[in-house]
């Protein structure tokens, strides 16, 4: 690993940096759609009814584009890994079919909207790929690019790459996109603002009661009222759907290195090999472009070695690219729901003035996009042809997600019960060396306990405030996560990621 690596910094948000943040919300604020969220999700829709007229405000916890959608690898494509022939398998061709044609125009719209704003978000068509360099995955993988092309996606099998290895077989499908996310984000802001929109920046939203109108409450207690709320948290944090049993987080590493132009593949690739590899360039200096390679998913709070895997992905970008010297390194997580779909829609089945958009198994910037077209017609009672492929209210039925929710269920119910009857065998607090953190038994109660690089502690509640499962340290982001929906909280206990609204609760030592 480069010692000069920027660690933990997204090389999006550090090259588009953030001016002045948007102002608090006034108390008794009253708007015709309010949003919660200020992802592509959340600023993609909000983006789309202010265009319509619909007063809106986007009411953001931290910065806008500072969550998911600002660290990500930020391919915009209707290719996503082997999702195709799953469809056409678990939801028939005409789902399919209807999936790829969403994506697609959803891709087409973002160019759309980036002219239209005169956006300079590097934007570039590319081609995707979907390669394997296992041999007994070729028939997989011809299988995909089947059911991407009868799902009216340009797809073809190929063997042919710009990648400097060989590849046994690939999906490619032309005419797909890359950009820079932030860049696109903060225009889409800035013309909602014009448009007479409100943007809210270092606003948790705490409270939902939905009614006429809904009535949302910030973490300063504010009141904010809406006809129409839309919960764009990337994991929800409203859920009287319970769709955080449909939900599953995966965390995954991202890192970018510079290098020479001529030797830069072209394409967008994606290969379901080993722990998954992603990669793309972008514009970089004169000469050079930057390689932006993801990888190695993990469960968030399982206790994985986190540097260790960054040091993998950094071996394994070395001894395919070259000698690279790696800029920034940061880690991600997105959802993947039950049936492998995104829910977008009414929020719980007696919905009907609060919308969510989640579960988007890393393909949420088209999927953002998408979600943002899809909620602004259902608000303005238009009911595209996909809106029931994406509806959340399709997941009553635990038949249709199969082995999944079981497993998700399964694996929350360890964490749950499983870590309150397991003893405890952890460390003493004196074993905690300064940088790290750990679980101990304190006064009876399990704590959690972080050592600063000073020596002092700093000891909070080890359960998690969503619904109380035990937290693990991540060591190589200093950060307490929890393995059951993924929530995670800074070494002050803060909430860094929900789907969490409190803050882990100070302990005494
Ligand atoms: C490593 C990695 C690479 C990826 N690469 C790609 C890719 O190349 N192409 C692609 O299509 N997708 C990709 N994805 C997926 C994609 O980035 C995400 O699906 C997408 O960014 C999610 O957008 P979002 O708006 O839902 O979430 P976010 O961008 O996280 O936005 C949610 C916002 O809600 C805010 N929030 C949370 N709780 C509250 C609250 N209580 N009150 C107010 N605000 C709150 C958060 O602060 C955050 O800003 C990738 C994902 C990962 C993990
Ligand atoms: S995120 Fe649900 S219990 Fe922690």
């Amino acid at each position: 690993m480069d010692e000069q690596a920027a660690l933990h910094r997204s090389y999006w948000l550090e090259t588009a940096p953030a001016g002045e943040p948007g102002p608090p919300p006034e108390d008794g604020l009253t708007v015709d759609v309010a949003v919660v969220g200020g992802g592509i999700a959340g600023l993609s829709t909000a983006w789309e009814l202010a265009r319509e007229g619909h007063r809106v405000a986007v009411l953001e916890a931290g910065r806008l584009a500072g969550g998911v959608s600002g660290h990500t690898t930020a391919k915009l494509t209707a290719q996503h890994g082997l999702v195709y022939e799953k469809l056409r398998r678990t939801r028939g061709p005409e789902a399919a079919g209807l999936y790829a044609r969403s994506q697609y125009e959803a891709v087409r719209h973002a160019g759309e909207i980036a002219a239209e704003l005169g956006v300079e978000c590097e934007w570039e068509e590319a081609t995707a790929f979907t390669f394997t360099q296992e041999e007994g995955r070729v028939e997989e993988l011809r299988a995909e690019a089947e059911a991407a092309r009868e799902a009216g996606l340009p797809a073809a099998f190929t063997t042919e790459t710009d990648l400097p290895f060989p590849v046994a077989g690939a999906v490619r499908v032309t005419g797909q996109a890359q950009f820079h996310p932030v860049k696109y984000l903060r225009a889409l802001a800035e013309d909602i603002r014009r448009r007479g929109g409100t943007l809210h920046e270092n606003t948790r939203v705490t409270g939902l009661t939905e009614g006429e109108p809904c009535v949302l409450t910030t973490e300063a207690g504010t009141e904010v009222r809406a006809r129409e709320v839309v919960v764009a948290t990337h994991y929800p944090v409203f859920d009287r759907a319970l769709l955080f049993t449909r939900l599953t987080p995966r965390r995954e590493l991202v890192i970018t290195a510079p290098i020479e132009a001529e030797a830069a593949p072209r394409g967008m690739y994606l290969t379901p090999d080993g722990n998954t590899r992603s990669v793309r360039t972008a514009p970089y200096t004169d000469g050079e472009r930057l390689l932006v390679i993801t990888g190695e998913h993990f469960t968030p709070g399982s206790g994985v070695d986190v540097e260790e895997r960054f040091a993998r992905l950094t071996e394994w970008a070395g001894r395919t690219f070259g000698d690279l010297r790696v800029t920034h390194r940061w880690a991600t997580q997105d959802n993947d729901s039950t049936d492998t779909v995104p829910l977008v829609g009414p929020l719980h089945q007696g919905s009907r003035h609060a919308y969510v958009a989640t579960g988007f198994g890393g393909w949420g910037l088209s999927g953002g996009v998408m979600a943002g077209r899809l909620l602004a017609d259902l608000i303005d009672g238009r009911t595209p042809a996909w809106s029931g492929l994406y509806d959340p209210r399709r997941l009553a039925s635990v038949a249709r997600e199969g082995g999944e929710f079981l497993k998700n269920q399964a694996k929350v119910a360890r964490h749950f019960v499983g870590d309150r009857l397991t003893s405890m065998t952890g460390p003493g607090v004196e074993e905690i060396a300064p940088g790290d953190g750990a679980i101990v038994q304190v006064g009876g109660k399990r704590t959690a306990v972080y050592r600063d690089e000073t020596g002092v502690l700093h000891a909070l509640s080890a359960r998690c405030t969503h619904l109380g499962c035990l937290v693990a340290f991540n060591r190589a982001e200093r950060a307490w996560e929890c393995p059951c929906h993924g929530s995670r909280f800074g070494t002050d206990g803060e909430v860094v990621q929900g789907p969490a609204v409190r803050p882990l609760e100070r302990r005494e030592l």
